[in-house]
């Protein structure tokens, strides 16, 4: 099978994704008050890119015979990871039909998490349908976010499926919904590379650091070492590294950084691109945290990282 790819610039991505963070929709006609049990939303697919945030049921049936190529790009809480389970699929794969549910949003070939950055390996991440047998399992993301291509170029074909969201104890990668948030990345003592990413520019802010240098070893008495930057040419295995590009995988670093700091203060970077990300790297010999305040950018702040559109 060949593998679906949904070319959409970043800005088309993010202009989805703040009308539907501006606008949450209208819950009071569907779900009654009288109602105690919460309904699953249903709803039924005829963008080309929708942006889906909430448990339900989604529909969809090719209205034309294009073979163009789509995707539903489903976002939880940082907390949480999506759950989906097809419960009808009829897209013949002689026609070309092909659904793949991805483990991360992908855009332009690049994928959120980043390679570096994922538990799984790249293939290990899509998995693909065609014919009319669905899949039996629930197939399942490792962060908050997950995608469903699709490309359906007959008319009358389609495919239906449930969104459930489930909480995730030890969240990691986070593709961040809101537009003024604060969040603690953490690798939990384990050797992994966490990130936190946003599809506008942004501002952002390090609340507090305790990454490599350490910490976390003696837990009644860590040294404030103050913030040390550019730690991975001093040979420093753990650090975080605030940057951003104009596409989902591609990282421009403007700084990175480790230490023990309870209260940086000016550590503000603000990147003017179509995606910001926070990268923490953990080489598992220390438990690590760092708290980031992410919102967006001033209109007089001066930028440190200014991306080519
Ligand atoms: C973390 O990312 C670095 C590159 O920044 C990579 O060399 C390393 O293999 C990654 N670690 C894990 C556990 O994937």
């Amino acid at each position: 099978m060949s593998h679906l790819l949904l070319i959409v610039a970043i800005p088309v991505l993010a202009t989805a994704y703040a009308a539907f963070v501006q606008h949450p929709r209208q819950t009071s006609l569907l779900y009654p008050v009288h109602s105690k049990r919460i309904r699953p939303q249903e709803k039924i697919i005829t963008d080309c890119m929708t942006v889906w945030s909430e448990e339900g049921h989604l529909y969809y049936k090719s209205t034309t015979n294009d073979p163009v190529v789509c995707g539903i790009y489903i976002i939880a809480k940082p907390e949480q990871t999506v759950h989906v389970y097809f419960d009808y699929v009829d897209v013949p794969c002689n026609s070309g039909g092909l659904i793949a549910f991805v483990d991360g949003w992908e855009l332009n070939g690049q994928l959120f998490p980043n390679e570096n950055d994922h538990p799984k390996a790249t293939e290990d991440r899509f998995y693909e349908i065609c014919g009319s047998k669905r899949p039996k399992q629930v197939l399942k993301s490792s962060q908050n976010a997950a995608l469903i291509q699709y490309r359906v170029p007959r008319r009358g074909n389609g495919f239906s499926f449930y969104v459930s969201f489930i909480n995730n104890p030890t969240p990691c990668n986070i593709l961040i919904q809101g537009m003024n948030e604060v969040y603690t990345l953490r690798n939990y003592g384990k050797q992994v590379n966490c990130s936190l990413t946003t599809l506008y520019p942004a501002e952002v802010k390090i609340l507090s650091l305790g990454v490599g240098l350490g910490h976390g070893q003696k837990r009644n008495y860590e040294l404030e070492t103050g913030t040390i930057h550019k730690c991975e040419n001093r040979g420093l295995p753990d650090f975080v590294q605030v940057g951003g590009g104009d596409g989902l995988g591609q990282l421009s670093v403007v700084d990175s950084i480790c230490g023990t700091h309870s209260a940086p203060e000016n550590m503000v970077e603000t990147i003017m691109c179509g995606v910001t990300t926070v990268r923490m790297v953990s080489s598992g010999q220390f438990h690590n945290a760092v708290t980031v305040a992410v919102k967006p950018p001033e209109i007089e702040a001066t930028p440190t990282l200014v991306c080519q559109h």
